[in-house]
């Protein structure tokens, strides 16, 4: 699903940030997340807190971090 559709940023690519140990800021400057029209931030913070409260370090190693069905990221690091 995309988050952002100003820069075309789906919640999987956010997820995959967030499973490396990236916090919201650091992948906001990275990826330009909600550096536009803001409109996705809510959902952006959503992912990553979903990634770092549900796994915080072995999420490192998972395809998904425990978003919601249909949500999941499928590519590993
Ligand atoms: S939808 Fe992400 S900055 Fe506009």
């Amino acid at each position: 699903m995309i988050v952002c559709v100003c820069h075309r940023i789906s919640d999987r690519e956010i997820a995959r940030y967030a499973r490396a140990g990236m916090g919201f800021d650091e992948i906001q400057l990275e990826l330009g997340v909600a550096t536009q029209c803001g409109q996705c931030e809510g959902c952006a913070r959503d992912v990553v807190a979903q990634c770092n409260a549900s796994h915080p370090v072995a999420a490192l190693n998972r395809d998904d971090c425990g978003a919601p069905a249909g949500t999941r990221a499928s590519a590993s690091l």
